[in-house]
């Protein structure tokens, strides 16, 4: 056991509200994420009318996803939109270039849209950037958004849906810097085109939000585009995933994302004095610009262990125990760091690198799940609090990300116990998360709120398994799911955090 751990909270210190899009999610046509886990055509016994599968819907509706971005991921780089909507029995089936698959097309924009309707979510549409064209994207906004009689517009409407679908989040291509990527571009090409882009749709549709194509925050790639989209675009977006088998490596490489989002909020600061200072540009910046943040929307995270789950397979990867607490920890980041963040986006959401697997005859829910849908449902619109925690600091190597070496030499925080919390005013309560990463000592550890009461009423989310290695499968899906007890607690006593666990505590003023 480690004593002498503290963790102080003052509902004063707050640092940003946590958009509820923090909670978003990604669906990819990948693997078994599309059909065969969204959709699931001639399974009668577990779909609907539309063929969505109505299992996998409860799933997700239960982690509260307010947004859902589709259909890709590296796929959409040579998905050509237009395949995917009219009869279905029309619908060309393609070669596609990201997975080496064949897309039918049976699931095309309405049914995503259709879906999306069903769940209560936003849609959120990326562009092909790879063998896409600008009017080939204009045409998909016009077919979404437009209210006019206008040719894609009326195509909608020939295709059943009357009114226009609204869509207000579009990526501006996706990890369109990496060489797996049909259509790879410079940072310098890429700024050019996105400009252009950015340009065209917005005449097209000015309420649309536009998300930049970013890296993963701290590359290169990232120092050229947040300055050079600042003035075009509404949202930057950064992609990363964590791995490891190692436990300590595994629950500590999230780390590197607060890193990561610590990078590029500075950037898109220091875009927007530049902005404001370099007498080269010749638009003034917006007094609209000058106010302008620049937010985050980390639209591709998780822990994605390449070799347990290779694309080859349909990034299929059974997650385990550590795997659950490493998400707790991503989601700690993402608490902690809320007011740079517009929206994040776990990816992915069934079947591929995701908290929910199916077969033929049901589902079960991984390690992964339950971290994401405590945090979901109780820290939404949440304060997020800049707390004083005192933890012993974990000495040993946290590895290297996937392509991310910097991680180990930067000011990350290894702290053994990582720690956010939110305050609900509405409710008028504390929400506590706490990952004790240690593999092998509880953590005895003081809670001192200020000016609250003395004695103070508990509920406990205890997620504790007694190995780490332990996992949920189609015949044992409750081996690992989280305990909720009540308790009473003095102010300023300690709280006993186990081994390897993460504790959610909502603490009643
Ligand atoms: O989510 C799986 C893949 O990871 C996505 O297609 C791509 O954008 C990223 O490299």
């Amino acid at each position: 056991t480690f004593v002498g751990s503290e963790i102080k909270i003052d509902k004063e210190f707050v640092t940003g509200e946590v958009a509820p899009n923090i909670f978003a999610g990604f669906l990819e046509h990948l693997g078994r994420c599309i059909y065969g886990g969204i959709v699931d055509y001639g399974n009668t016994k577990l779909t609907n009318d539309k063929g969505f599968r109505t299992d996998v819907a409860e799933a997700i509706k239960e982690l509260d996803m307010p947004v859902m971005r589709w259909p890709g991921g590296n796929f959409v780089s040579s998905y050509h939109w237009l395949d995917g909507v009219g009869p279905v029995d029309q619908r060309p089936k393609r070669p596609e270039l990201a997975w080496l698959n064949t897309e039918s097309n049976e699931f095309g924009t309405d049914e995503f849209m259709q879906w999306c309707e069903y769940m209560g979510t936003e849609p959120y549409l990326c562009l092909n950037m790879g063998t896409g064209t600008l009017d080939e994207a204009l045409a998909w906004v016009e077919y979404c958004n437009g209210d006019k009689d206008t040719y894609y517009a009326n195509l909608r409407r020939k295709n059943g849906r009357e009114k226009p679908y609204n869509v207000k989040y579009w990526g501006v291509g996706n990890e369109v810097w990496g060489p797996w990527q049909v259509g790879q571009m410079t940072k310098e090409n890429y700024a050019l085109k996105a400009a252009q882009w950015a340009k065209a749709i917005k005449l097209l549709d000015p309420t649309v939000k536009l998300v930049a194509c970013g890296c993963n925050g701290v590359d290169e790639w990232d120092q050229h585009v947040v300055g050079e989209t600042f003035t075009t675009h509404d949202f930057y977006s950064i992609h990363l995933y964590t791995t490891s088998q190692d436990h300590y490596k595994n629950v500590f490489q999230p780390a590197g994302a607060e890193t990561a989002i610590q990078v590029t909020s500075k950037l898109a600061e220091l875009a927007k004095i530049t902005n404001m200072t370099n007498k080269k540009f010749l638009v003034p910046l917006t007094e609209e610009q000058k106010k302008k943040e620049y937010k985050i929307v980390f639209d591709e995270w998780n822990v994605w262990d390449p070799i347990r789950a290779d694309g080859e397979h349909g990034a299929e990867q059974q997650y385990d125990f550590s795997d659950g607490l490493a998400v707790a920890s991503w989601l700690n980041v993402f608490i902690r760091q809320a007011k740079y963040l517009e929206m994040t986006n776990i990816a992915q959401c069934v079947n591929v690198i995701a908290p929910i697997m199916t077969n033929k005859d049901g589902l079960f829910k991984q390690t992964t799940y339950y971290p994401f849908q405590l945090f979901s449902k109780y820290f939404k619109n949440g304060q997020s609090l800049n707390l004083s925690v005192k933890s012993p600091i974990y000495k040993g190597d946290v590895g290297d990300f996937i392509g991310l070496e910097w991680v180990k030499y930067v000011d990350t925080s290894l702290a053994l116990l990582d720690v956010s919390a939110v305050y609900q005013p509405a409710e008028k309560a504390y929400y506590v998360a706490v990952v004790n990463r240690s593999e092998d000592e509880d953590a005895e550890t003081k809670i001192s709120i200020a000016d609250a009461a003395d004695s103070l009423n508990v509920t406990e989310w205890a997620y504790y398994h007694e190995n780490i290695r332990a996992i949920n499968t189609f015949e044992k899906p409750n081996e690992v799911v989280p305990k909720e007890s009540k308790v009473t607690i003095s102010n300023n006593s300690t709280y006993k955090f186990p081994k390897h666990s993460f504790t959610l505590l909502k603490i009643q003023e």
